[in-house]
Order: C-alpha cells, then structure tokens, then sequence
C-alpha cells in the first residue's frame, strides 16, 4: 500500500516524540512492504515564530492533500505566561479541527496490565479498565464564536451546541459501543446549562436507534468521581469538547500517565492522530519525554486511516512486549523499576520499533 503521512511535529515535546512515531510506521512499512511516504508541516509557535501565523495557509494546503496526519503538541511557555498575547500556538490546532471538520476525537484509555503499580489508583480498582471516550471536538465553548468578548473589565465566551453536532458524534458512539460492551455513557451538566439539556435531549433520542445498546446519562461532576472510584464501570463515554478535555487528562491517570493516551481525530475526510498530551515545557529537551502516546497514535492512524489492522496490533503488541520486558520511561517507572530499564525518548522508540520487526 502507498501512502502519504503528513507530519507536525510542533512544539515542545512534541517534536521528540512524533520523531518515535515516525520511526515505527517506517519499520511498519518496511517489516509489511508498504510505502509511506512522509513530508513536514509547521503549527503553532513554531509557525509563528516562521511565518506569523499559527496554521500557515501552506500547512493547510499539504494537510488537505495527504492520507493521513501525525500530530505533536502545540504550545510555549511564552504565551502561557502572557494571556495578553492575541496570536497563540493552540489557535492553530483549533482552526486545524474546525477546516479538516475533525469533529469527533477518540481517546481510548487502556490500562496495560503491567503498568498497574504506574497509577496513584489502586490495582484493584484499575485491573481491566478499558474506556473510549468520544470527546466531540469542533464546537461548544471552543468554538463560540458568536460570543466572545474580553474588554478587561468584563469576559465571555459562548457554550454552543446544535442538533446536528450532537447527532453525528452520538451516533459513532453508539456503533463503537456496538463493538464493545454495548454501553455509552453520556455525560453533561444538564441540570444547570442549555447547551447540555439539548445535548442529553439529543443522545435520547439517537439512543432509541439503538435499543441492544444500555445508555446512561450523567453529570460531569459525578462523572469526575466515577471515573476514579470505578474506571471499570465505564464502557463508552461520549461528551462534549471541554469536558471531554478535561475527562480524559484525568483518566489519563486509570492508564498511568499522560505519556500513554493516544487519540484520533476524525470526521468529514482526513483522519489526524495525536498524543492528548500537551508540548510539556517542564521536560522539553530533556530527552525523558514518554513517546508510547505518539507510537499508539501512530497505531491507530494505521487501524483508522489506512484499515490496516495486523499492523496496528502488531505496533500495540510491540508496546505489551517492551513493558513485559520491562522497559519504562521516567513517568511510568515505579519503585521496582531497575535503573537501567528506564529509557529515554529516543532509545524507547527503538526498542518498540525494534519490537515490531522481532515479532513480524
Ligand atoms: P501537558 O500535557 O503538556 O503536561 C502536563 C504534565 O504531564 C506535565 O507535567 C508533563 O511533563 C507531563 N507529560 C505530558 N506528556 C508527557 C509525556 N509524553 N511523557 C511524560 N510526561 C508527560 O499540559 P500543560 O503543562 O498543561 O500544557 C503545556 C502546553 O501544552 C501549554 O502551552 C498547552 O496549551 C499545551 N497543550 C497542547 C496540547 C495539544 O497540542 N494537543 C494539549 C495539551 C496542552
Ligand atoms: C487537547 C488540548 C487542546 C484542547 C488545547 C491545546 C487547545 O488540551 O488537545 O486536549 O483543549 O483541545
Ligand atoms: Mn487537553
């Protein structure tokens, strides 16, 4: 198969571990005859600091034109520090979503059996945890653009949904349900917000066309809770964008680390793969960065874009094998981790890549 594989690499970390994406779909190409081929795009304050602009016209020319895409992060300390700054890294990712219409943003959360002592959660609690969540990404107060406004004294911004954005993201969590354990859990704050009361009336009724599929609807407070005291009693979770954010940063945790979510954007055409974590300045550099996120995305983008099953499971085997053997990165190291296990970005991404050809 030949396909094209646009990378942005971006800021932060995320240049460090996108380059251990890349080396596994290129070992994956090699170990399966395919051919990808990849080419380079800039976002976020990289493109800033080249071109002034965050999503540089050019950077959205090659992503409408490429098979799929393999997201860093966006981000700098420069404008986390400054809320003045009118032009900022994350403009760019959220205009990249909204032009290539990735609505709905999977983030599965996969608790790999030998990272149980990883998480502050007790093994107990955590052992099977398997949760998806669709986390709805081009619209509610991201995208409320009909009413934001700042003049120093006084700031809003607009949570907005339609029927429309509700339906066709409720709907994908309903057949991914149907290939799971047939559940969908749809959280919101109904009880106080419009916004959400449109969006609970709109799962109701998307629900009734699909009756083998148990639905439960809950408030996203009680959801924060839920998540910790029972992760195991969560199947599928369909939310909307700024819950969904903040959600899947804390279940991040049932999996051991920011390090290890993978997530897939997809929606109207091109599908866009990325680590849920950030550009990290607190590691930036230091070469300790967890690439296995990145590498799951990579996985994913296989499954996702290109149907190419055997060779996506082959790269999460990869990633089962190396932590059997046990190799870690800082952030999932425990007590028992020997010294010498615990790599560095770099030399992790050889390993799994590594990995792959061993077992293919
Ligand atoms: P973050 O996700 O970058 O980091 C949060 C914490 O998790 C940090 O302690 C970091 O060291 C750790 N962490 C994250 N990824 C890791 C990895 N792969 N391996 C090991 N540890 C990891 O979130 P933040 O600190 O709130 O944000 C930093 C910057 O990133 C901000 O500018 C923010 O806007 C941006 N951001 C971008 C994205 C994105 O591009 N998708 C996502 C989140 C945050
Ligand atoms: C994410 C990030 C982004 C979001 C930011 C950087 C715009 O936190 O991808 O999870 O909030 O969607
Ligand atoms: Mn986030």
């Amino acid at each position: 198969m030949k396909k094209k594989i646009t990378i942005l690499p971006g800021d932060g970390i995320g240049k460090e571990v996108t380059a251990c994406g890349k080396k596994v779909l290129e070992q994956i190409a090699e170990c399966f005859g395919h051919e990808f081929v990849f080419d380079y795009a800039v976002i976020g304050h990289d493109a800033i600091e080249s071109t002034g602009d965050p999503l540089p016209e050019e950077t959205l020319t090659k992503l409408k034109n490429t098979d799929a895409i393999l997201f860093g992060a966006v981000g700098h300390p420069k404008y986390d520090n400054d809320p003045t700054l009118k032009v900022r890294p994350e403009q760019g990712l959220l205009k990249m979503r909204k032009e290539l219409g990735l609505y709905a943003n999977l983030r599965p959360i996969k608790l790999f059996d030998e990272l149980l002592e990883a998480s502050s959660i007790k093994p107990e609690i955590l052992r099977g945890a398997d949760i998806l969540f669709f986390r709805e990404l081009t619209g509610d107060v991201y995208f409320g653009e009909r009413g934001r406004k700042n003049n120093n004294e006084t700031a809003y911004d607009t949570m907005i949904y339609s029927k429309f954005e509700v339906e066709r993201i409720a709907h994908k969590a309903f057949k991914a349900a149907q290939t799971r354990k047939n559940k969908v859990t749809s959280v919101d704050k109904a009880n106080v917000l419009e916004s959400s009361r449109l969006w609970r009336a709109v799962v109701q009724e998307v629900a009734k066309e699909y009756p083998d599929v148990t639905v439960e609807h809950m408030f996203v407070d009680a959801a924060a809770m839920k998540l910790i005291q029972n992760p195991r009693s969560f199947d599928v979770v369909l939310t909307g964008n700024l819950f969904g954010d903040i959600l899947t940063d804390e279940a991040s945790q049932i999996a051991g680390s920011m390090g290890m979510l993978a997530s897939a954007s997809v929606g109207d055409k091109v599908g866009l793969y990325e680590p849920i974590h950030g550009s990290a300045h607190d590691i930036t550099g230091k070469g300790i960065a967890n690439p296995l996120a990145s590498i799951l995305s990579a996985a994913l983008l296989l499954d996702i874009s290109f149907g190419l099953k055997e060779e996506s499971e082959t790269v999460i085997k990869a990633v089962e094998k190396t932590l059997q053997e046990g190799y870690r990165t800082k952030d999932i190291a425990d007590s028992s981790t020997a010294l010498e296990k615990i790599l560095g970005t770099e030399v992790m991404g050889n390993v799994i890549s590594n990995q792959v050809r061993i077992i293919t």
